[in-house]
């Protein structure tokens, strides 16, 4: 059966990134093989069943469409190697937790190991595409890696980085603003560049597929997810100020995003961003620079993240203010624990640290999430379990506390029925919209108090000098 296959293709690393990508690809290209491998058993196990390792809309029907007839998962990482034409890298890249680099630069252990097992096993030459996102210049010890065996083997190097978003990840593959594809510029770098090129033709605009040479690809990845999250940060320092100055944050937004240079997307100011890329990226980007000397470039880009901390941190400096300085024993039920809506993904997700922060002040949490809750356990398994509870249904949750802080911007809690939440709440009622997703004037007539970003909050206290207090 593998005989009739035009091509073989490998991923190594069955992650949020290697498993939608393969899926859309084998989708695409009936004649090819696609088999996707990782060393964590469980998670290819997971892969193989009805229970799929992530929740994105969308994915399960477009692994169900593909499964068992041109996409594979499998855990047999050697065999995968010797018999495939591509090979995609998609393991994950985290912050360097230890020794020079630490908390800054990526540990690129899983990537060298990866690089060390393609270089023993293979026995025939091999096109190596980079789906993780690395620092800049990585493939050059990708190759020295490949060549430092005295081997016939040609392996051909290529820069291919992801830009999905979770949640949106089968739309984003399947209309993807653009593919960038690097590779050497040497006849045998511009032949791989061209084979890759013609996977994607199968479905994406031809305008659309961007080829370069190969540490452009790789530093433009570095710097998209650095454009983003600084356009998150800097609405979100301009959030600070507009509580200070009563204007509203939503109404600036939407002003300066009319200017069509400037454009109106990612300009949702928010507790802050979450996610497992955007902090370690930028971080990545700054050990970068300063591995090169370029501290004001390093010092700009560090302050993106600096602002997101200090966003987090403000958002629960307000709830502890405005909760009349103590949270000690008060219950307080978190709406959403996941970083964004549409996954149950809660990597570097703000509710951590705002969970973490009112556990600190004593308070008692309820946590709910539509999809996030099992994550949730893991990243608060290590804090005291008896002041924390998880509970699926909204209504639930929220009988009985104190305050509501929402985290994450699930549609469904703007649906929810606050007249009925607000029936069973402890008075004063108090709601934090840390995603201005609720109609606030509406909670307000209800009788919240409320406390969005970037807004003037709406209370039912008539003493000026308590709101003073909230906005310092
Ligand atoms: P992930 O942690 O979900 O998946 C990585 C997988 O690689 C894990 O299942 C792990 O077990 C496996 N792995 C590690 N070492 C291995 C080895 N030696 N052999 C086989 N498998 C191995 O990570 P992810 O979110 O899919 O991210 C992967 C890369 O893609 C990262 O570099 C990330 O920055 C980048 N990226 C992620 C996203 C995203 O939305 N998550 C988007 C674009 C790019
Ligand atoms: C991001 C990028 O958008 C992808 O292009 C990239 O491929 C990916 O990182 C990656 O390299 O991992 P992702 O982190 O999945 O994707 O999700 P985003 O939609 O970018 O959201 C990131 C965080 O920013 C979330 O916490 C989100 O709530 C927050 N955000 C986003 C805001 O606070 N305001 C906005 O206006 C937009």
């Amino acid at each position: 059966m593998n005989a009739s296959f035009e091509k073989k293709i490998l991923c190594i690393g069955a992650g949020y990134v290697g498993g939608p990508t393969m899926a859309m690809i084998a989708r695409k290209c009936p004649n090819y093989k696609v088999t996707v491998v990782d060393i964590n058993p469980q998670r290819i196990q997971r892969w193989k069943s009805d229970r799929l390792p992530i929740y994105e809309p969308g994915l399960k029907e477009l692994v169900e469409a593909t499964r068992g007839r041109n996409l594979f998962f499998s855990t047999d990482i050697e065999e995968g190697i010797r018999e495939a034409d591509i090979i995609f890298v998609s393991v994950n890249t985290p912050t360097k937790t230890y020794g020079l680099g630490a908390g800054m630069a990526a540990d690129l252990q899983y990537w060298e190991k990866t690089a060390r097992q393609i270089l023993a096993c293979a026995r025939s030459p091999k096109i190596i595409v980079e789906k993780s996102t690395l620092p800049v210049k990585t493939a050059l010890a990708m190759e020295r890696i490949l060549k430092s065996r005295e081997s016939r083997i040609h392996f051909e190097v290529l820069s291919n980085p992801e830009f999905l978003a979770e949640g949106t990840a089968v739309r984003d593959l399947e209309k993807p603003d653009r593919v960038l594809i690097g590779s050497r510029l040497t006849p045998s770098g511009l032949k791989a560049r061209q084979e890759l090129v013609d996977i994607y033709r199968n479905w994406v605009p031809e305008e659309n597929i961007i080829t370069s040479d190969i540490w452009s690809s790789e530093l433009s990845k570095l710097v998209s997810n650095a454009f983003l999250a600084q356009r998150i940060s800097s609405i979100n320092a301009i959030s600070a100020l507009c509580e200070k100055t009563e204007a509203d944050i939503r109404n600036v937004a939407m002003a300066v995003g009319r200017d069509g240079r400037i454009g109106s997307r990612f300009l949702n100011a928010s507790i802050g961003f979450g996610g497992s890329c955007f902090k370690k990226d930028i971080l990545n980007l700054v050990y970068i620079c300063r591995h090169y000397g370029l501290e004001e470039v390093a010092e700009y880009w560090e302050s993106v993240v600096h602002i997101n901390e200090y966003q987090k941190e403000r958002f629960v400096r307000h709830m502890l203010t405005a909760m009349f300085n103590t949270l000690a024993g008060k219950k307080i039920c978190i709406l959403g624990f996941a970083f964004k809506a549409n996954t149950g993904d809660t990597r570097e997700s703000p509710a951590i640290h705002v969970c973490t922060r009112l556990l600190e002040e004593r308070a008692e949490l309820v946590i709910s999430d539509p999809k996030a809750l099992d994550n949730a356990r893991l990243d608060l398994g290590h804090l005291e379990q008896e002041r924390i509870s998880f509970v699926q249904d909204p209504y639930e949750a929220a009988r009985g506390v104190h305050a509501i802080a929402v985290m994450t911007e699930w549609d469904l809690y703007r649906r929810l029925d606050y007249q009925k939440i607000y029936d069973d709440m402890i008075k004063p009622a108090f709601i934090f919209d840390g995603r201005n997703v609720i109609d606030h004037e509406k909670l307000y007539d209800i009788g919240f108090n409320v406390y969005a970003i970037g807004k003037t909050p709406l209370t039912h206290f008539d003493e000026s000098e308590s709101v003073q207090d909230l906005q310092a």
